[in-house]
This record gives structure tokens, C-alpha cells and sequence, in this order.
């Protein structure tokens, strides 16, 4: 059956990579971002995945957006909520804008995308919906009390969404990356991510394509007995 999906930052990284995984699958896939233009065209030439912009931390956006995309393409069976940012810091230094900002896009936008479709799966009755939680959010990380409550907030809307949908065909999963080859974790200072890559028992980053597998699984059609769960890809990084 052709599922249409939507992958909020969809363009790029890990997002890019799941974009290309659900297009593989036979899904046709919407990415949505909400910057970088040029790598969004050349991703759409490339791929064939249709490119929509809007901020997933403007309510009203998610849910015109989605409604477009659904008079136009049909309705959404898979949400992939991707999209995030880091603005790492102390918490001496963190400013109250980097708190909200993180807050926003990265747990505000889940809550904004699973309002524009959650309703329609629920209604139809068969949806996916996936969260990229975090390692950093399953155990806290040095310098990021903003991303690491956001990521966690992530795990717990999952399995509170979980149950809402259960009844009605709807699974709601939380994958958690440990550190991924991609622009995000290349911010890292050089010297601080030599550290945490010692620490990976697998040895070496994650890449983008390892977690889209895991997220493939979790949007198969097969996979209505997974919900509430929280898949960790994370070469061994975190264990609990
Ligand atoms: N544990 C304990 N102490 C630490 C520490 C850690 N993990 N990291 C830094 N410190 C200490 C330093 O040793 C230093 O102590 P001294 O002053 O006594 O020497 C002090 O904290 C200040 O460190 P910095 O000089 O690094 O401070 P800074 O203000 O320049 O930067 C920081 C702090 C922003 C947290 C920086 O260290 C950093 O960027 N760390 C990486 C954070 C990180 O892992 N982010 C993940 C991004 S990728 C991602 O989030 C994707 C995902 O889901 C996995």
C-alpha cells in the first residue's frame, strides 16, 4: 500500500537519510525543513522528495502546512519527527532564549506536527508516528540542559501518545541516537567529541543511514505491535 509520510527536517543529516529509507520502502515521502534552502533543492533533484518549508516551532504553520500537503498529495499516514537543534551551553551561560528556542523546535515542534495529523490516522485507523529522542535525553549530557530536557520531554510525550493511539491503529515510537556522523555532532569541539568517542563501545559515530533503518522497522507495516517504545542506536553508548 503507498503510505504518504511527512520527515520534519527532512532534508539533511539523519532526516535525509530516513526521507530516502521511507522512499525506498515504497512510501511517497514529503521532507520538510525550515532553512537551508539550497541543500533543500538539491536534495528535492536528487531524491524526488518533494521539499516543504515551514518552522515545526510555529503552531499554526505545522498545521497549515500539513493540510496543504495532504489536499495536494492525500492523506498522512507516517510522521517522523525529526527536526531539532542544539544551542549547548552551561547552564551559567545558557541564556533564556537558547533554553526556548530548543524547547520550541525540538519538543514543541512533536506536539505541533502530532496535532495536524495525529486526528486523520486516528480516524483512518493505521498511523506511525516516530520521535528522534536522544542518548542525551535518556542520560543527560554536559552543557545541554536544554536539548537533553527536550529529548527527554520526547520520551515521555511518545509513550503518553502511544497510549491515546493504541486503540486506533496508531503507533507512536521513540528511536534514540547515540552521536551521528552529521552536521549537529560536527559542532562538537574537536577534543570534547574525541572524548565521548572513546567512550562508544562500538568505537567510532554512528551513521545516518543506521538510524534509519531502525526507523524503517518501526513505520513497517508489521510493526503494530511496537508502540511506546524507545529503540536506542547508539553503538553500545548507553545501556539502560
Ligand atoms: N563533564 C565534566 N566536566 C566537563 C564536561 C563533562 N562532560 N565537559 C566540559 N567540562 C568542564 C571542562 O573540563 C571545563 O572545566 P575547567 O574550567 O575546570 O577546565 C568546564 O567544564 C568548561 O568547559 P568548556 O571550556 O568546554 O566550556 P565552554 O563553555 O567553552 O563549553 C560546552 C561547554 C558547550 C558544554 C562544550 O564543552 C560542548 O560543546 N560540549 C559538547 C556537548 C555535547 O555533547 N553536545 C552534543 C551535541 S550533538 C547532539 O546533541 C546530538 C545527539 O542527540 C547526541
Amino acid at each position: 500500500m503507498g503510505r504518504i509520510a511527512i520527515v520534519t527536517g527532512g532534508t539533511r543529516g539523519i532526516g535525509a537519510a530516513i526521507s530516502q529509507k521511507l522512499q525506498a520502502m515504497g512510501m511517497t515521502v514529503v521532507a520538510n525543513y525550515a532553512g537551508n534552502d539550497e541543500k533543500a533543492k538539491a536534495f528535492e533533484a536528487a531524491t524526488g522528495i518533494r521539499a516543504v518549508k515551514w518552522d515545526v516551532g510555529d503552531h499554526a504553520a505545522c498545521l497549515a502546512g500539513c493540510a496543504q500537503v495532504e489536499a495536494e498529495i492525500g492523506p498522512i499516514d507516517v510522521l517522523v519527527n525529526n527536526a531539532g537543534i542544539t544551542r549547548d551551553a552551561t547552564l551559567l551561560k545558557m541564556t533564556y532564549d537558547m533554553w526556548d528556542e530548543v524547547m520550541r523546535i525540538n519538543l514543541g515542534g512533536c506536539f505541533n506536527m502530532a496535532k495536524a495529523v495525529f486526528p486523520g490516522m486516528r480516524e483512518r485507523g493505521w498511523g506511525r508516528i516516530v520521535n528522534i529522542g536522544s542518548i542525551n535525553g535518556q542520560g543527560g549530557q554536559y552543557g545541554q540542559v536544554n536539548y537533553a530536557a527536550a529529548k527527554s520531554g520526547i520520551h515521555g510525550f511518545t509513550k503518553a501518545l502511544a497510549q491515546e493511539g493504541a486503540k486506533f491503529g496508531v503507533t507512536v515510537n521513540a528511536l534514540a541516537p547515540g552521536y551521528i556522523d552529521t552536521d549537529m555532532v560536527a559542532a562538537v569541539p574537536e577534543d570534547v567529541l574525541a572524548k565521548i568517542v572513546a567512550k562508544v563501545p562500538v568505537g567510532r559515530l554512528g551513521q545516518a543511514d543506521e538510524i534509519a533503518r531502525g526507523v524503517a522497522f518501526l513505520c513497517g507495516e508489521d510493526a503494530g505491535f511496537v508502540t511506546g517504545s524507545t529503540l536506542s542506536i547508539n553503538g553500545g553508548q548507553h545501556m539502560y
